[in-house]
């Protein structure tokens, strides 16, 4: 277990992508390791998901302070308690004040169903369809002030297609979540993420990569 990162996970919800983590956390090469779930939302899906994974729980209700701060000391306190080096917001569905973004400046990591800087925000999928791009796809990002912005780390792209729905697209872009999030908290977690004015540089082998093109294969008429 030792020389693996501290990790701290807050959801609100149904928690698939801390299912991703946790799948990852298992795997004894895994440079991180997850030793707390935080849900602001009691009883939902992700906590169980963390009890059957054995991974000690916390539920911090916002509505039990009186202001997004005062919340947010309470998280600190509970991340700070268990030695949290790194923090996943993981379908966390509270934003975050400048106090603990700062806090956790360069820690602190989100996973945004779009290729940002498109569609920050919520209803992605919808507004994707709305603008008929080809591509969709998800980014995790190191987390700053300004929501859904900040550098990134990975992103994924998946084809738009014929009579895609906002859940059809949701779903396919939901897949490459599932991969590029442990992707990315073991890059941050080995150190090999350096931020300079804004950008993400990767240190180490990074392979190449090949473009995508969509739609492809037509035979010209
Ligand atoms: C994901 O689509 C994530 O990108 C967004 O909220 C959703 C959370 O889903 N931030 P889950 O709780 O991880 O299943």
């Amino acid at each position: 277990m030792s020389g693996k990162k501290r990790v701290g996970v807050l959801i609100s919800g149904r928690g698939s992508n801390l299912q991703a983590l946790l799948d990852a956390h298992g795997q004894p090469d895994y440079p991180a390791q997850i030793v707390r779930v935080i849900s602001n939302i009691p009883d939902v899906l992700g906590l169980e998901r963390a009890h059957k994974a054995g991974v000690p729980t916390a539920v911090i209700p916002h509505k039990n302070y009186p202001d997004r701060e005062s919340f947010e000391r309470a998280v600190n306190a509970q991340l700070e308690a268990d030695g949290v080096e790194i923090v996943c917001l993981a379908g966390f569905m509270r934003v975050l004040t400048e106090y603990f973004v700062k806090s956790w400046n360069g820690r602190l990591i989100n996973i945004h169903p779009s290729l940002l800087p498109l569609f920050k925000g919520l209803h992605t999928h919808e507004r994707a369809l709305e603008e008929g791009v080809r591509f969709a796809g998800c980014t995790v990002h190191f987390v700053v002030p300004e929501m859904d912005s900040g550098p990134i780390i990975v992103q994924a792209a998946v084809p738009v297609l014929p009579g895609d729905t906002p859940d059809l697209l949701a779903a396919r872009v939901l897949e490459q979540e599932h991969v590029v999030y442990p992707l990315a908290l073991a890059l941050v977690a080995q150190g090999r993420t350096r931020i300079e004015k804004g950008i993400v540089h990767l240190t180490g082998t990074v392979p190449a990569a090949s473009a995508l093109v969509n739609p492809k294969g037509f035979a010209l008429e």
